[in-house]
C-alpha cells in the first residue's frame, strides 16, 4: 500500500510524512532526498555537463536504510543524509531533478522499494506520475512566507549558513522550476486531498491527515 504527499518546498510534507509513518508504523519514503543524493553526486563529480553526467549515472548506486522508521540515504556506500541538506545541493537540485534520465532512475528505485511494504512517501509528482494508483493522495501547501520561515528555522538549527532572504529566493526559484518543467512537473493530482497548512500547528495538520488515513484504512479493512 502506498500513501503519497505532494506539494511545494516547505509545505510540511517531509516532517508530516515522518510523523505519520511513526504514528501508523509504516515506512517513510523521502523522494526529494533521492534527488538531493543524485545532485550531491553531480557536485562530487565536479558539476559535469549533461552528456558527461549521463555517462556517470550508471555508476551511481543509491540505497536507503529504513530501520527504526528512519530514511537514511546512502550514495555509493556512504551515508550522505547530512550532505544532501546543504545550500549547494538545494541550489542545484531542481535543475538535476528536471533531467528525464535522472527521474527515470529515481522512479525505478522508488517503485522497486515500495513493492514489499506499506509506505508514506512525499515528493512533487508521486500522485501524478510515479504512483498514479496510490491508495491515498494528499497535496500540501502553505503561503511562501510561512514555508520560508519553516525552512529557514530548520536550516539554521542544523547549522547551515543561510539568510531568510536567500531561503525565500531559493524556494521561489524551485517552485517555478518544479511547476514549469517538462518532465513530470509539480501539480495536484485530480484525486488528491488538499491540506493547506498556513496558520496550522504541526500537531493539527498531522492529526487531520491521520484521521483521513485511519478512516480510509478502516473502510478498506
Ligand atoms: O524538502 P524540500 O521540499 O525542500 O525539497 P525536497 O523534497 O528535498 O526536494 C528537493 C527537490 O527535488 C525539489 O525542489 C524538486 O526539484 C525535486 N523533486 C522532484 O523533482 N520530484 C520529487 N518527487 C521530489 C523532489
Amino acid at each position: 500500500m502506498i500513501i503519497v504527499i505532494d506539494g511545494p518546498a516547505g509545505s510540511g510534507k517531509s516532517s508530516t510524512a515522518k510523523a505519520l509513518s511513526n504514528q501508523l508504523n509504516i515506512h517513510f519514503l523521502d523522494s526529494g532526498a533521492l534527488y538531493r543524493a543524485v545532485t550531491y553526486y553531480w557536485i562530487l563529480k565536479g558539476k559535469p555537463d549533461q552528456e558527461k553526467f549521463f555517462d556517470l549515472l550508471p555508476a551511481l548506486d543509491l540505497n536507503v536504510d529504513l530501520t527504526n522508521n528512519s530514511f537514511t540515504v546512502w550514495l555509493n556506500g556512504n551515508d550522505v543524509s547530512d550532505d544532501i541538506r546543504s545550500s549547494a545541493v538545494a541550489n542545484h537540485v531542481s535543475d538535476i531533478a528536471s533531467l528525464p534520465r535522472v527521474r527515470k532512475k529515481v522512479n525505478q528505485f522508488m517503485r522497486e522499494l515500495v513493492e514489499q511494504n506499506t509506505f508514506i512517501a512525499d515528493g512533487r509528482d508521486l500522485g501524478t506520475a510515479v504512483f498514479p494508483d496510490a491508495d491515498l493522495k494528499f497535496y500540501m501547501d502553505a503561503s511562501i512566507e510561512e514555508r520560508a520561515d519553516r525552512r529557514y528555522q530548520e536550516m539554521e538549527a542544523s547549522g547551515h549558513a543561510v539568510t531568510r532572504e536567500r531561503v525565500i529566493q531559493n524556494l521561489k526559484e524551485r517552485d517555478h522550476k518544479d511547476k514549469t518543467r517538462d518532465a513530470d512537473p509539480l501539480k495536484k493530482a485530480d484525486d488528491a486531498i488538499v491540506i493547506d497548512t498556513t496558520g496550522k500547528t504541526f500537531e493539527e495538520q498531522v492529526a487531520e491527515m491521520a484521521a483521513i488515513i485511519n478512516n480510509k484504512l478502516h473502510i478498506n479493512s
